[in-house]
């Protein structure tokens, strides 16, 4: 029996549309109270185990708004929603029979949290805080496919930096969308980042199919941010949404 208004409910994503949900914040402290009473008691025990503060606060923030985003589409009371996870980690919902069949996946990256809603099928997100320390060309020489890596030395340097993190954010997408996680070799399989088009997945060592099995979009959450989706079956919608609290 749920609790929460019809008023404040969510349409479920079209299956040809995905939903993105971004929020940011910069202080968590503020807002913790409020999303910490949503949690269930595991969630609770692994909030307690982080060792940085910091990491704690915005994995209760992400957690509690998660809950709350769910039950708004499921008309559910978020402390009422129950979560599994896959062999390697992919948590999804379990669902009593009656309730519209609905994916999500989450990321979060410094001050900002995303949240992908999909229809049935599988979706994987990814954020990152663009990091101007790193030597992108010798981390795509270690984890990227060869023409991944062709493709980022043709960029220009002042470039190169913003091209290797849209690759890996899509990447990582298509491995959180997969459920695979970074213990599938990143070697193996190949994205296309190409300003003038969308991007898409060139080529998987699995799956002769792929480009055709997932639809592709990069986002950009936020200045200093990049981030993509990677959404089961033919996707051409991708609706954008901000979390206030
Ligand atoms: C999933 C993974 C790529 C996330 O990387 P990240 O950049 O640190 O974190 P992100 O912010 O992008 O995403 C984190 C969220 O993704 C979700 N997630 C966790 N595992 C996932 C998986 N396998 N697939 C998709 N999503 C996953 C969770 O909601 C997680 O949130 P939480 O950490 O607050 O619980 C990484 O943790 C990973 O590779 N995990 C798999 C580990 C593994 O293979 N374990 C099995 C060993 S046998």
């Amino acid at each position: 029996m749920s609790t929460v208004p019809l008023s404040e409910r969510y349409s479920v994503p079209e299956n040809d549309a995905v939903h993105v949900w971004s929020a940011f914040f910069p202080e968590f402290e503020p807002l913790l109270s409020s999303y910490e009473r949503v949690l269930s008691p595991a969630e609770k025990l692994k909030a307690s185990r982080f060792l940085k503060r910091a990491d704690r606060d915005r994995y209760i923030v992400a957690h509690g708004i998660l809950r709350e985003l769910l039950g708004k589409y499921l008309l559910r009371e978020p402390s009422g929603l129950a979560f599994e996870t896959g062999k390697f980690g992919k948590p999804k919902l379990v669902l009593d029979s009656g309730l519209p069949l609905i994916s999500f996946n989450l990321a979060h990256s410094g001050d900002v949290i995303l949240y992908a809603v999909a229809n049935e099928g599988q979706v994987g997100i990814d954020v990152e805080a663009v990091r101007t320390d790193l030597n992108v060309l010798e981390l795509a020489q270690a984890h990227f496919s060869s023409d991944e890596i062709e493709e980022l030395r043709a960029v220009s340097p002042t470039e190169s930096v913003s091209a290797f993190f849209r690759y890996w954010t899509l990447k990582e997408a298509y491995l959180k969308a997969r459920g695979d996680g970074l213990g599938f070799p990143l070697k193996d399989f190949s994205m296309t980042v190409n300003s003038n088009k969308l991007p898409s997945i060139r080529w998987a060592a699995d799956d002769p199919l792929v480009a055709e099995r997932w639809s592709v979009f990069g986002l950009s959450p936020a200045p200093g941010y990049a981030g993509a989706v990677i959404c089961e079956g033919k996707v051409a919608k991708l609706v954008s949404r901000h979390w206030t609290t």
